[in-house]
């Protein structure tokens, strides 16, 4: 009498857990970054200040993540003694190849985002955009959505308000774009 029940029970706690825990697992796939990278090493141990990497062009264009030619001022031959540091030398400093970076907040190629009006007119702080990733000490798995390709830092399955911290979704910008009374159309983000 009772097996009908307990069965659709079963199913249904079954197909309850591929729904909130298997599901939004596979919709994600992950992939770790070419070398380890500690910003706060730069910070304690070298001194940096952010622009000394990530700086706005007299033409207004931002610099994004410094080229490999910046990292051999200081990594021409190893300072210390890890193996990311090796890698570092031995596989892109040496050779003068580029490192290929994921991006965690790179926008799909049709959304415009000038750092320009955010960081020196509007004197936003990175930390609203991007939380404390120029803190941080290793560098998390990259995730991108396995339909659209984008990263889940911006295209993720969450339930953040757009009043939340970060401002990467298109969401989020629209939202402070209305709090601070700026008006942007479709074709002033979207080229
Ligand atoms: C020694 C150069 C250096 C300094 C100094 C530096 N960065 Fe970076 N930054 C990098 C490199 C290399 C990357 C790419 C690896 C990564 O994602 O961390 C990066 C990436 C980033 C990203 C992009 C994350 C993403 O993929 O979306 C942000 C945001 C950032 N840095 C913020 C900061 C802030 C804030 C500071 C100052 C507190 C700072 N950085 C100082 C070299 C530097
Ligand atoms: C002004 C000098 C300077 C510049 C420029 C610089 N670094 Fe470093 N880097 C250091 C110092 C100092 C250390 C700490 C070495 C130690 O004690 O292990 C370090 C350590 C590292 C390490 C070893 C792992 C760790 O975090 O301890 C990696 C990897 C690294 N740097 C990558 C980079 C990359 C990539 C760039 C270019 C975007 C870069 N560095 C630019 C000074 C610099
Ligand atoms: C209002 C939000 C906002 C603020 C403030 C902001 N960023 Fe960004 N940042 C973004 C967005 C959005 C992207 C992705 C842009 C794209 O893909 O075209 C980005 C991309 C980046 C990248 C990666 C560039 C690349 O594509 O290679 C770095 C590095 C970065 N930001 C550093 C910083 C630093 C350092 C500051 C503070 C001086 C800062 N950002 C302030 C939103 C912001
Ligand atoms: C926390 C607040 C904030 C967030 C988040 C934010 N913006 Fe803005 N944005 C501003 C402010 C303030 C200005 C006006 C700056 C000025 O002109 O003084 C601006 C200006 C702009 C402009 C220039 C508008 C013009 O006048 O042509 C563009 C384009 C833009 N933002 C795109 C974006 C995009 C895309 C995002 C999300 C990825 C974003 N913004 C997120 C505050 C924000
Ligand atoms: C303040 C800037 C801003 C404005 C205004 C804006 N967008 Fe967006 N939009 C973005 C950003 C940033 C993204 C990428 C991040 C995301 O998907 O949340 C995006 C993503 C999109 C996408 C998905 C893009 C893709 O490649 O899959 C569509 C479609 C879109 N917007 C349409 C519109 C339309 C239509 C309007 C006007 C009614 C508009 N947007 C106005 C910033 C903006």
């Amino acid at each position: 009498m009772l097996r009908g029940p307990i069965w659709f029970a079963a199913g249904f706690a079954v197909m309850l857990s591929a729904g909130w825990l298997v599901f939004p697992r596979a919709l994600y796939q992950k992939s770790s970054q070419p070398i380890q990278f500690s910003h706060r090493t730069h910070a304690e141990k070298a001194g940096m200040k952010c622009e000394d990497c990530h700086s706005l062009r007299a033409d207004g264009a931002f610099t994004g993540i410094p080229q490999v030619d910046k990292c051999a001022g200081c990594h021409a031959a190893p300072v210390g003694s890890t193996a990311d540091e090796k890698l570092l030398v031995d596989r892109y400093v040496t050779p003068n190849r580029e490192i290929p970076w994921k991006v965690y907040a790179r926008q799909p190629d049709n959304a415009w985002f000038p750092h320009a009006y955010h960081v020196k007119l509007a004197k936003l702080a990175c930390e609203q955009c991007h939380g404390g990733h120029g803190k941080t000490d290793s560098l998390r798995a990259y995730e991108s959505n396995r339909v659209s390709g984008y990263s889940r830092d911006f295209w993720g399955a969450s339930l953040q308000p757009a009043t939340a911290r970060t401002g990467l979704k298109m969401s989020q910008c629209e939202h402070c774009h209305d709090e601070k009374g700026v008006v942007t159309g479709c074709i002033d983000c979207h080229k």
